[in-house]
């Protein structure tokens, strides 16, 4: 269908469906085991409610934002998906030149199939981007990346802390991997490629599973950005990672790809908050929560930011965007959302994003849980 017939995120996933190659569909739509996380994902935000507020002028609404002190037109950033050229020949690429016109943050995979210079070479001067880290067993590869991340001037450095090893997922599996252009740039770094494990597996043999949190003092020692540890999900590891010192967390499930039946990041939202408020304020300007999983509408955005997220990064939903229509598919997904979220919160009646407060959502659907 043409791009003008595309009327939410969702729509994009129907057509990357149709669209994409086997493998590349199986890579990206797979998650773990049984796929109860991923379907948990979407169904946690169809549990919480909205208490929407009336008679407040909502006029002018404003749902920009500053996500690790840098601005961002969303509350909204884009999440690390690996190998964008198994779905579109320009790649992550898609994703920085939409995001470099809308002001939106980009999250570069280590796992990019453009390499990470190709996708700093293609930003605008003063955009900013993030990067996702996968911690190699050669240190020394880790520290080079990241300074040189660091010098190329990244504003955030999340580092994936669930996977240790990479989940089973039997939809990937099941395509064998056959090596592409894609991958082959993705392998280069790497040694002891398995190629009979789907992609997923075959690309991931060299992340470290032996990191620790004595490894996040020396991420600290080596960069002086914030760093982020992607992948948390109980207020014991909330503490844990504030105490260490680190500016962040994102609680997330990897999009239901790592361990199954491991709970939503939105669920577990409500009980790290009440973990973290024991130590501190919350939200914490010097700490942030992010939350990522399922989210595809600005309404899940806004449920999440009302119960303290500080932003909400979304993959799969940008990921199929570009795969379906390249760039100027992502800047529709940009301008989708931009849409919904004036109209959700005009009739939320909330003007801006400090207006939103937990008492703007029924969340005790979850908290039975
Ligand atoms: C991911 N994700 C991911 N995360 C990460 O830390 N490193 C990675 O290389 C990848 N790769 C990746 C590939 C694909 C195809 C998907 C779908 C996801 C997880 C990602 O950053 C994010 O946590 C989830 O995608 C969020 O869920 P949704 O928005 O896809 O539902």
């Amino acid at each position: 269908p043409p791009l003008d017939e595309i009327l939410n995120l969702h729509d994009f996933e129907a057509v990357a469906k149709i669209v994409l190659p086997d493998k590349a569909w199986a890579y990206y739509s797979s998650a773990s085991d049984d796929e109860i996380t991923i379907r948990e994902n979407r169904a946690a935000y169809q549990r919480v409610w909205f208490r929407p507020r009336i008679l407040r002028d909502v006029t002018a609404v404003d749902w920009s934002t500053t996500i690790l002190g840098q601005k961002s037109s969303l509350p909204v950033y884009i999440s690390a998906t690996a190998l964008g050229k198994l779905g579109h020949p320009d790649g992550e690429l898609n994703l920085t030149r939409a995001a470099g016109k809308h002001g939106v943050i980009q999250m570069i995979p280590t796992l990019a199939s453009c390499s990470f210079d190709e996708i700093v070479d293609a930003a605008q001067p003063n955009q900013s981007l993030f990067l996702q880290l996968y911690v190699s067993r050669d240190r020394s590869i880790t520290k080079r990346y990241v300074q040189h991340a660091e010098k190329r001037g990244v504003k955030g450095l999340f580092i994936t802390v669930d996977a240790p090893q990479l989940g089973r997922r039997e939809k990937d599996m099941r395509t064998k991997f056959v090596g592409d252009d894609a991958e082959a740039k993705v392998q280069e770094n790497m040694s002891g490629v398995k190629k009979d494990e789907g992609v997923a597996r075959a690309i991931s043999s060299f992340i470290d599973p032996s990191l620790s949190w004595k490894d996040i003092q020396w991420f600290r020692s080596i960069t002086k950005m914030p760093i982020i540890l992607k992948g948390v999900s109980t207020p014991e590891d909330a503490i844990l990672a504030l105490e260490a010192g680190v500016q962040g967390i994102v609680l997330s499930n990897h999009g239901g790809r790592q361990l199954d039946t491991s709970r939503s990041g939105l669920e577990n939202l409500i009980d790290i908050a009440a973990g973290l408020k024991t130590r501190g304020p919350w939200p914490n300007p010097d700490f942030s929560v992010f939350v990522d999983g399922g989210v595809r509408r600005a309404s899940d955005v806004l449920k999440a930011l009302a119960l303290g997220a500080s932003a909400v990064g979304i993959g799969r939903g940008f990921l199929y965007a570009f795969c379906s229509y390249g760039e100027a598919g992502v800047e529709k997904a940009f301008k989708i959302l931009g849409d919904e979220f004036e109209m959700n919160m005009r009739l939320l009646g909330a003007r801006n994003l400090k207006e939103l407060v937990p008492e703007m959502v029924d969340a005790s659907a979850l908290q039975a849980h």
